[in-house]
Order: C-alpha cells, then sequence, then structure tokens
C-alpha cells in the first residue's frame, strides 16, 4: 500500500493508481462529512461495508447491461475499478421528497412524489455542489445533451432496478447520487457509472417503520450510524464474515 501513487482523496475514497494500465484502486475511508465537511466524523467499519454494498450494486448493474467503471473488489476496502474522466455533473434521482428537495422547496419530509424527479448538480467543494439545471451543464461544457439524456436514462433504469432490490430486503429507496464518467478505450468513448452506491449516497428507510437507515443518521446525530450501514450490509446479504461485530473500527 505504502509505495502506491496516490492520484486524488476525497471525503470518503483515496484514488490509487492501478496495477494495468487504465486503471485505479478506489480505497473505502471509515471517514464521514456532511454539509460540505463542515461536519466531520469517522464511522467505524464503513469502508469495508461500502466497499462490499457498492461491489454487490455495481455488480448487479453490470449484469443489467448497465456499463460501470468496477472490475473486481481486492480486499476488505479496495476495489479495482477503471480510470475514467469523472463528468462534473451529479445526478440525483428522487421517489419520495426529503433532505435538501424539503428544505428548498418546504415539501414535508415522506412525501411521495407523483413521479421520480432527476436533478443535476455541479460537482464543486468550493461551491458545495449547487443544483443546476441541463442548460448550465451544457452550455458551461460540462457535459454534452447526448450525455445528459444518457445519464438520466441509466439513472431511472438504475432507480427501477434499485428500488426492487431494495424492497427485496425490506428498505425503501429515497433517493440516492450517482456519478458518471467518460471511459476512453481506444478510439471509442463511452459513458459508464462510477464512484459508488451506498448507505453514503441513498436514503433507505426501513419499509414497515420508516427508519433511517443511511448517512442521514450521521448527518442528523440520530445515533446507530454503524449499525444501520451493517444492517444494510446484512439484509444486502453481503455483510463480510470477518468484519467485526458492534465496536468494530474493522481493518
Ligand atoms: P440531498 O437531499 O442532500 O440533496 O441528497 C440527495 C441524495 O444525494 C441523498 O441520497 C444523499 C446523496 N448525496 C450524496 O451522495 N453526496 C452529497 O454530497 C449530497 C449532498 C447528497
Amino acid at each position: 500500500m505504502s509505495r502506491r501513487k496516490k492520484l486524488y482523496e476525497g471525503k470518503a475514497k483515496i484514488l490509487y493508481e492501478g496495477p494495468e494500465p487504465g486503471t485505479i484502486i478506489q480505497y473505502f475511508k471509515d471517514d464521514a462529512t456532511a454539509f460540505n465537511a463542515q461536519k466531520k466524523g469517522i464511522i467505524a467499519g464503513k469502508g469495508a461495508l461500502n466497499n462490499r454494498i457498492s461491489e454487490h450494486i455495481f455488480t448487479h448493474l453490470g449484469w443489467m447491461g448497465i456499463p460501470t467503471h468496477f472490475l473486481k473488489r481486492l480486499n476488505m476496502r479496495e476495489q479495482l475499478v477503471k480510470k475514467v474522466e469523472i463528468i462534473p455533473v451529479e445526478v440525483i434521482v428522487r421517489n419520495v421528497a426529503a433532505g435538501s428537495m424539503s428544505k428548498r422547496l418546504g415539501i414535508e419530509e415522506g412525501t411521495v412524489l407523483s413521479r421520480t424527479i432527476v436533478e443535476f448538480c455541479y460537482k464543486s467543494d468550493p461551491l458545495g455542489d449547487p443544483l443546476i439545471s441541463e442548460e448550465h451543464a451544457i452550455t458551461l461544457g460540462w457535459a454534452s445533451q447526448d450525455e445528459l439524456a444518457q445519464m438520466t436514462e441509466m439513472s431511472l433504469r438504475i432507480n427501477d432496478f434499485l428500488s426492487g432490490l431494495f424492497v427485496g430486503c425490506g428498505m425503501r429507496l429515497i433517493d440516492f447520487k450517482l456519478e458518471f464518467g467518460r471511459w476512453f478505450d481506444g478510439e471509442e468513448e463511452q459513458l459508464i457509472l462510477a464512484d459508488e452506491i451506498s448507505p453514503d449516497t441513498c436514503r433507505l428507510w426501513d419499509l414497515e417503520t420508516n427508519e433511517k437507515l443511511d448517512k442521514d443518521r450521521f448527518r442528523r446525530d440520530l445515533g446507530g450510524v454503524e449499525e444501520a450501514y451493517r444492517e444494510v450490509a446484512r439484509r444486502l446479504g453481503v455483510l463480510p464474515k470477518d468484519s467485526a461485530p458492534k465496536d468494530a473500527s474493522a481493518a
């Protein structure tokens, strides 16, 4: 781990140069931030759990024909992924009003939306990932119209698949965030799903009780944060057998 070249360190992950050209090692940290890193903390064992959860989801998405950056899991905290040029436009998909949408528009959290909403945000830490329109993304050169159309279509397919996957495990998919990248293979260029899908990037509520099983437990100081991440992994059937119990700061 020591002499690998670090390419980038984000709030929840570190990217290292991969063993082959065109590959990257994605390392999942236990660090958690919220409100554009104004709130910082550690969620013990989160890195190992998100690595497994994201692997599980990306593998299934690959099986249903969504192109993704995921190649294979390397160990507890790392996965090998394809190197992409990240599109600086994040896609947020919402099935139920919550979080920033509820706050901005005064819609009560938990209000079921009559249709799924797709939002775009400009990926910029200094600006706090502001909500943008398609026009901004195109005019400012962050993504083409065709790329935005592909991102929207893929995001809605991912939403259909994930909503079913989570309902099957007793959870409601309230909303989630996706990132896409441009993958270059010789002359070819393909838009593929990148980053991660985990309780850091989704809102998941228990189907029966509406208990929050995601990073909102950390954002809102609700307690039981580690337990919630473990519960999502357990329900998906990916709880690492070697992940230590309750007090684990698992390696
Ligand atoms: P929001 O309601 O705060 O805009 O969040 C919408 C969804 O996007 C929610 O599932 C959490 C996820 N998200 C991220 O993955 N990263 C972020 O930086 C933010 C603000 C939200």
